[in-house]
């Protein structure tokens, strides 16, 4: 993957220019809010897929390829501002997250001006296919956040649920990235329809990886703190695991920890000591491989190339990722 990121770092650092020129607000407050996000990293992660994807397609117009990176970026910054509140996030990024700093409300107001903004560019580009397919991004989005929060410290969810909220929320953005590429670059209905289902797989496995992580990382690399789904009475998918197999006592100790509202550190290196017993991380990382084959399995309608084989490593880095 190093090298995947090393043969795009220029191209990176030009989009990079592209969203520091698309983003200046006469407000102070938004400005600071939006430099704070923007300079605190990232791994531009959906900006590469949208690069990748229409360098795989032919496309090289570098204007075009920016201004898409650029707003999908803007639309996942704006969705990480909103979800820092919903889950009280006290790091993001390895820093303290926007809300900590201005408070929620100047959160959510600059997550709501990002999202505007990307739609703005989005209609700039006069293209009815990519607003639609960024309108839809966005609503699903939505939909999966709010679908989570009415399954909070909800025990009896089914995998199936889970699933869908994961591909609302994650997935249907990064497919919308890889799609962004091949729309772009006027290619055919099938490789459009093979790069949205990339992304959909991609997206999938990436948030499972994620899910894992909050459970498993080390949470200086993560930027994140651990256990994080856990005090917030998120069940994600190795917590579902972990309920479904381990014993009568235990499952009730669990459910009394997700109800209470809050676990501590002891609380939270029990869960994982149990999710090791009973293979639930292995569980989910084996989950998050099946994703990722599929995934791959979906760019065989493309030759051969350089742009293929480093989707085909973004697919393994997914799941293999430590941040
Ligand atoms: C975090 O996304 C939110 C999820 C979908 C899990 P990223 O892991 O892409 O976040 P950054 O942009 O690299 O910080
Ligand atoms: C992903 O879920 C959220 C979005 C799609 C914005 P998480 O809540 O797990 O993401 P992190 O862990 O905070 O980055
Ligand atoms: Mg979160
Ligand atoms: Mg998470």
């Amino acid at each position: 993957m190093d090298q995947v990121w090393s043969d795009h770092n220029a191209i990176l650092a030009e989009t990079e220019d592209q969203i520091q020129k698309g983003i200046q607000s006469k407000v102070d407050l938004v400005n600071k809010v939006t430099q704070h996000i923007l300079s605190s990293g990232g791994k531009r992660i959906r900006p590469l897929l949208v690069i990748i994807s229409a360098h795989l397609c032919n496309y090289l117009e570098k204007e075009r390829i920016f201004l898409a990176s650029a707003i999908v970026e803007f639309i996942h910054t704006a969705t990480l501002l909103h979800d820092d509140v919903i889950d009280n996030a006290e790091v993001r990024r390895g820093i303290s997250p926007a809300r900590t700093l201005w408070g929620n409300q100047a959160s959510i107001l600059v997550g709501d001006y990002l999202y505007t903004l990307a739609l703005g560019h989005a209609v700039r580009m006069d293209n009815f296919e990519i607003n639609t397919l960024l309108s839809n991004a966005c609503l699903r989005m939505a939909e999966g956040e709010t679908l989570q929060l009415s399954h909070n410290r909800n025990v009896d969810l089914s995998e199936e649920n889970y699933l869908e909220i994961i591909e609302y929320k994650t997935a249907m953005l990064i497919s919308a990235s890889c799609q962004l590429g091949g729309i772009i670059a006027k290619t055919s209905d099938e490789k459009k329809s093979a790069l949205a289902r990339f992304g959909k797989y991609i997206g999938m496995a990436f948030q499972v990886a994620d899910d894992t992580l909050d459970y498993e990382a080390d949470g200086h690399r993560l930027g994140k703190s651990l256990g994080e789904d856990l005090a917030e009475g998120k069940i994600t998918l190795p917590l579902l695991h972990l309920l479904k197999h381990c014993k009568l006592e235990e499952k009730e100790w669990l459910h009394q920890i997700i109800s209470s509202g809050g676990s501590s550190q002891a609380d939270l290196k029990n869960v994982t000591a149990l999710m090791h017993t009973y293979g639930s991380v292995a569980f989910s990382i084996q989950c998050a491989k099946g994703f990722s084959e599929k995934a791959k399995q979906a760019l065989s309608v493309f030759s051969d190339s350089t742009h293929r084989d480093a989707l085909m490593t973004i697919a393994d880095y997914v799941v293999s990722r430590d941040h």
